[in-house]
């Protein structure tokens, strides 16, 4: 069976490089996305080659690349059958020491992004009358926390996009749901302090960090065929640690 291509955002390391490359195990065309054109080609190589996946370098933030690369993955592939807006950033800090800069930066790239992907690709996947979209959200999203207030609303942002987008292009085949990591390790959490690790780990059941690949697996299950009457939803990835 020919499938339609994957496109992943900031598919060149951490969760989104997890995906990708658990995505081309399972037989997906991709089409892998990062800001850097070197990285993602090295991971488009070890994935088989142009044929199997499509490099291309962009920044989420900017409404042209989204535009760029959505026609470029429809001109290599045709169909376009999933899109996983995964880069994202954190720019943590108190609140009353935040500046401007520093709480904007999350939201162009965590929901900025994801919207602009969700417009460019989601337009074609409509045509098509079929697509899943996945957006990586974050358990601070639901929560909040002390520090991200930027992130936290910026993933907050992306859940309630989710449902939206969910409800706008349902009729036309097109499911769209969020997944919300706990901590998973990735250079993205390297940078935390010992003591904020340990703390974390004492609140989570299933007494481990997650890993890139937890979450890459649930996201391939989002696109199979027993997901298909699955949209709007949450799903939380995080050993239980919110509960
Ligand atoms: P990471 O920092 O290891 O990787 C993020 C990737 O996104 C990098 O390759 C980076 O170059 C790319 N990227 C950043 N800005 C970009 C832009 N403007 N345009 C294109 N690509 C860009 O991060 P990680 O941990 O793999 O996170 C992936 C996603 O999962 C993010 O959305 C993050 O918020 C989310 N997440 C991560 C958690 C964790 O514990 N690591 C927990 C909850 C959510």
């Amino acid at each position: 069976m020919s499938r339609g291509a994957v496109i992943v955002t900031g598919a060149s390391r951490g969760i989104g490089e997890a995906i990708a490359r658990d995505l081309a195990a399972a037989g997906w065309p991709l089409v892998a996305v990062d800001l850097d054109q070197k990285s993602v080609d090295a991971l488009a190589a070890d994935l088989g080659g142009p044929d199997r996946c499509l490099a291309l370098a962009a920044n989420v933030t900017s409404w042209e690349d989204a535009q760029r690369v959505a026609a470029a993955a429809q001109e290599k592939f045709g169909v376009i059958e999933g899109l996983v807006n995964n880069a994202g950033i954190t720019r943590d800090g108190l609140l009353l020491r935040m500046s401007p800069e520093q709480w904007q930066a999350p939201l162009d790239v965590n929901l900025n992004g994801t919207f602009y992907f969700t417009r460019a690709v989601g337009a074609i996947m409509m045509r098509q009358r079929q697509g899943r979209i996945v957006n990586i959200a974050s358990v601070i999203g639901l929560t909040g926390n002390a520090g991200q207030a930027n992130y936290a609303a910026s993933k907050a942002g992306v859940v309630a996009l989710t449902k939206s987008v969910a409800k706008e292009l349902g009729s036309r085949g097109v499911t769209c749901n969020a997944i919300a990591p706990g901590y998973i390790v990735t250079g993205m959490t390297a940078e935390l302090p010992e003591k904020v690790r340990q703390d974390m780990l004492d609140r989570i059941p299933l007494r481990r960090f997650g890993e890139p690949q937890d979450i890459a697996g649930v996201v391939r299950f989002l696109l199979s065929p027993e997901a298909a009457y699955i949209t709007a939803q949450v799903l939380v990835v995080d050993g239980g640690m919110i509960a």
